[in-house]
């Protein structure tokens, strides 16, 4: 396990080596209250202060980075109260770019004002706002109202688990909120699998050496406790996770 990390600091290293600035291009200051323990995707001891911004910019489910002590936290849009009253404030990194916010649908809120559909074959579409019919072999949880999954065990490694939620018309598993990550602590207890990390745009970001993608070293999954780490995508795990919606 401690090889895989090694190698993706040192590959980190060397790319973040191109950029001149980590911090202003891709992350500011802000004095904020940390909200919720929920909203927490991942904590590791780091002795370095740039190794756990890299954490957080790699990661697409990462919005907010505390880094205290050598304790690297990274948070979900979720996390943050702008309660500047609060006795609890702390300086923490705001990712610039974050693409997830954008997306219309997953907004939190939205989330949990609406939509129930009894039959477990339909699931309540944020974009239309109504009961759609899942898939074949897919089904709606009660835990997750609004996308449909269907699981298989067998052992994958990324391109493969992709491969296989491509082959069903769907995608990976893509946990943005607590709800979801939830969802999976209870529902697949002790086990890991891959998450959706689409991360073609850092290629472009970093202007790679040509032939070595990015997207062919390292990926996110999701583990025991629903955080969310890195890992070398030739790792297999016995278990993929499809969603759609
Ligand atoms: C955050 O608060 C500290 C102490 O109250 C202050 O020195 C600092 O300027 C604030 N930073 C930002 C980005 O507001
Ligand atoms: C590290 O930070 C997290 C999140 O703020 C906190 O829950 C945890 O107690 C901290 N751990 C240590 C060892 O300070
Ligand atoms: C913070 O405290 C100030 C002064 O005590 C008060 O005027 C303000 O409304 C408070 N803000 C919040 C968000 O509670
Ligand atoms: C969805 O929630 C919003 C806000 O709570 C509400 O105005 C709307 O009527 C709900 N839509 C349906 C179909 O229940
Ligand atoms: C549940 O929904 C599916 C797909 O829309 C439909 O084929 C099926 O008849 C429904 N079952 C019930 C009990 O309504
Ligand atoms: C991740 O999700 C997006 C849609 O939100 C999809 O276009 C993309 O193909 C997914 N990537 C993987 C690896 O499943
Ligand atoms: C992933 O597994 C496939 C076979 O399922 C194999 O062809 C491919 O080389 C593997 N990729 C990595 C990065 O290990
Ligand atoms: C993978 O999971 C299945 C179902 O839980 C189990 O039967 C199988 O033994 C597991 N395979 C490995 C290699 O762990």
């Amino acid at each position: 396990m401690k090889y895989y990390f090694v190698g993706l600091f040192g590959l980190s290293l060397l790319i973040f080596s191109h950029t001149s600035n980590l911090y202003s291009e891709n992350f500011g200051l802000k004095n904020f209250t940390i909200a919720d323990s929920d909203s927490l995707i991942l904590e590791v001891a780091l002795k370095n202060k740039f190794l756990c911004l890299q954490k957080c910019f790699f990661n697409p489910y990462c919005l907010y980075v505390r880094y205290e002590n050598n304790n690297c936290s990274l948070f979900t849009q979720d996390a943050i109260k702008n309660d500047l009253n609060s006795t609890n404030v702390k300086t923490v990194y705001e990712k610039k770019k974050f693409n997830f916010q954008e997306e219309e649908a997953g907004n939190s809120n939205q989330i949990e004002s609406n939509g129930t559909c009894l039959n477990s074959s339909e699931f309540w579409s944020l974009k239309t706002n109504s009961c759609l019919p899942c898939k074949p072999g897919f089904i709606k949880y009660s835990e997750v109202l609004f996308l449909c999954y269907h699981y298989q065990s067998g052992l994958k490694n990324y391109t493969g688990s992709k491969a296989y939620c491509i082959s069903k018309s769907s995608f990976l598993f893509k946990p943005k909120t607590k709800i979801e990550r939830n969802f999976f602590v209870q529902k697949f207890p002790l086990q890991t699998a891959y998450i959706n990390s689409t991360t073609n745009e850092l290629e472009n970001i970093f202007k790679l050496p040509i032939g070595y993608s990015f997207d062919s070293v390292y990926s996110l999954v999701i583990g025991p406790k629903g955080l969310l780490n890195d890992v070398f995508n030739y790792k297999l795990f016995n278990l993929t996770i499809c969603q759609h919606d």
